[in-house]
This record gives structure tokens, sequence and C-alpha cells, in this order.
């Protein structure tokens, strides 16, 4: 089976191509990413490989159909960006990797913490200039903080281990509570409710209809004054001009994303020789309490090694017509 891999990075290619030694499946690899002018390019191909910012829209897909490509498979966990019910009139079956080291991400989300608490970011270029002043790093101790965790899934999961760990009192909001979390020490309660507790606030539920600008000018107002924003999950989840609002009145303390809403123009380039036209970007990083990173949570050995054999073996249950145990449906 032929397979278009839209875009690719240089290690996508190399962990690919390294675990596809034990399928034998043709991989094209493309570093466009797939939208409505490049669907063409997958001609020939009964599969696509795709990853967090190409578009599979409906208009993407009829595009792919008419080639007579037959699936769809993510390279990720979040699907937000595939229209399900244009997949599923076109008889497209939609794979993903549902979970590929959830440490991965939950780990990124703690090192962005730790280093914004502790300005290691700034440490670090200050100590380069001999600069050995410790004014302006001052940081807080986690121990004892609280700490709300929304969507306790596989990485919400880690995370929250993790914040027990540091001997913070973890609460959390989701949808469906764990009773292994509960177990653990985490405390469920309702959004609302421990929005004005958070000294940290850390997003780990998916993108959708009804999770969609869940930070917005209402729930930063009823946060904790001061507290810090985390979001390593999808950028839709914020709505970016009311937390710069929010920072500016400093109702909100510190920010860290690892992902932007706008992120599909500037994400896994190197944009350095570029003018950038986002104002809304620009202005988030010019604030000293604000630490971006560029969607790098999943970027780990484990977590492309997963990636690599998880698709692979989707790829595999589709050709031998095996039960397709990692597709999204429309629920
Ligand atoms: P998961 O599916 O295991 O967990 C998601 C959790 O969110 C579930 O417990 C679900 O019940 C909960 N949830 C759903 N709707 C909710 C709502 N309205 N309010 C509160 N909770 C809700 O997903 P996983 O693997 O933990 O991933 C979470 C997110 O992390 C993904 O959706 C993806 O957007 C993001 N992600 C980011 C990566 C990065 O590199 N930064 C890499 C991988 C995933």
């Amino acid at each position: 089976m032929k397979v278009i891999f839209f875009s690719t990075q240089s290690y996508d290619k190399t962990f690919f191509e390294l675990h596809n030694k034990d399928y034998g499946f043709t991989l094209e690899f493309l570093d466009v990413p797939l939208n409505e002018k490049t669907a063409a390019l997958a001609t020939g191909a009964e599969a696509v490989c795709v990853f967090v910012n190409d578009k599979v829209n409906a208009a993407v897909l009829e595009k792919l159909a008419t080639q007579d490509v037959r699936l769809v498979a993510l390279r990720c966990a979040g699907f937000n960006q595939v229209d399900l019910a244009a997949a599923a009139r076109l008889h497209m079956p939609v794979v993903r990797v549902p979970a590929y080291s959830p440490h991965a991400v939950a780990e990124h989300a703690v090192a962005m913490l730790m280093t914004l608490n502790r300005k290691i970011h700034k440490a670090y270029n200050r100590i380069r200039e001999q600069n050995f002043s410790l004014a302006g790093l001052l940081g807080f101790d986690l121990y004892g903080k609280t700490v709300a965790v929304i969507g306790t899934g596989n990485i919400g999961q880690v995370f929250c281990k993790i914040m027990l760990g540091f001997g913070c009192r973890v609460l959390a909001f989701d949808v469906v509570e764990q009773e292994a979390m509960k177990q653990a020490g985490v405390t469920y309660a309702p959004l609302h409710d421990i929005l004005p507790q958070a000294d940290i606030l850390s997003l780990h539920c998916p993108l959708n209809e009804h999770t969609r600008y869940l930070i917005n000018h209402d729930t930063l107002d009823r946060m904790k004054k001061g507290a810090m924003l985390i979001n390593t999950s999808r950028g839709g989840l914020i709505d970016t001009r009311s937390v710069i609002r929010a920072l500016k009145s400093e109702q909100l303390g510190a920010l860290a994303i690892d992902v932007y809403e706008q992120e599909e123009s500037l994400f896994f380039r190197d944009l350095s020789d570029h003018i950038i036209t986002d104002d809304v970007l620009m202005r988030l990083m010019s604030f000293p309490n604000v630490l971006v990173t560029a969607h790098q949570g999943f970027f780990t050995q484990e977590a492309l090694t997963q990636i690599a054999q998880v698709t692979l073996g989707n790829l595999k249950a589709f050709v031998e017509k095996t039960p397709l145990l990692n597709e999204v449906k429309q629920v």
C-alpha cells in the first residue's frame, strides 16, 4: 500500500522509515501541509498520513475520495482537525494514535510550569552574560499549592500524579471522573468551583464544540488573581485576546502555552528570517511572564517510536481488513 505523508519533518521520516522495515509499505513524504490546494498530491495513494495542523475538512476529504484515497491515518491523538461526519459519509475511515507516551506531554507541561515559576529561561540567558544577580527571578514553592486540571484522560492523569508528588493539592474537572484519580488523592469539582481556588490551572481536555474558548473573559475573571495558566492541549481552548487582557490587568499571573490557535501558519518551521504578521502572538511573546513553545509536548524518542509503530499497525489492520481498533468516529 502507498501512503502519502503531509507536513513531514525530518524526524517523521527517520522514525517511520526505521519502523516500516517490519511492514514494507511504500511511504512518500511531502513537507507541504494537507489542504484544498495540496490534496491533489495524494493521487495514487490509498492512504494519507497527517498531523495536527493539516486540514481534513469536507472539501479536502471529497478531493481525496475522488482520487481513491481510502484511509486517513492521523499520526497524533487529537482529531479536532477532521470533519468526521464528512469522512463517514465518504466511507473513509479515520484512524489515530490514541495515546503515545502521555508522559511526554505531561512532563512538558511540568517543565513549562517549573521554567515559568523559577524563571529558568531568564536565568540561563543572564548567566551567559555573566549577570549573576537574582533580582526578578523570585518564584514560589509548588509544595502546598492548589493545582487544577481540566481533563483527566491519559495526559491529565499523569500530570495529576506528578503534581501530587510535588505535594500539591490537586483539583480536577472532567465530564468523566476517574476512580483511580480519586484514590490517588485528586478531588473532582465543577469548573466554576475549582477556578477560584487554583494557583495553577492546566488544560488537558480535547478541543471540541463544548471546550472551544473554555478559557474566556468570564472564566479568566473567575480565576484566582495572579494564577498561572498552562495549555499543552489545543490552542482553541483559549480565547487569546481575553488572555492578553487578563495578563495586562494582572488578573492572570503567568501563561505557558505549547499550542496556539493560529499555530498552523507558524509552528514546526524556522521563520527566524521572516516578518511575523501575527500581532496577537507577538503581543503575547512581549510579556515577561509568558512562555511559548511550538507544540513540542509530544517530542520525545518514546513518543515518536510509538507514533510510528501504532500508525503502521493501523495501516496494517486496514490492509488486512482486521478491526480498526484506533478508528475515530463521530459520536
Ligand atoms: P484523552 O482522550 O485521554 O483525555 C481527554 C480527557 O478530557 C478525557 O478524560 C475526557 O473525558 C475529558 N474531556 C472531554 N471533554 C471535556 C470537557 N468538556 N470538559 C472537561 N473534560 C473533558 O486525551 P489525552 O491523550 O489525555 O490528550 C489530551 C489532549 O492533549 C488531546 O486532546 C490533544 O489535544 C492534546 N495533546 C497535545 C500534545 C502536544 O504535543 N502538546 C500531544 C498529544 C495530545
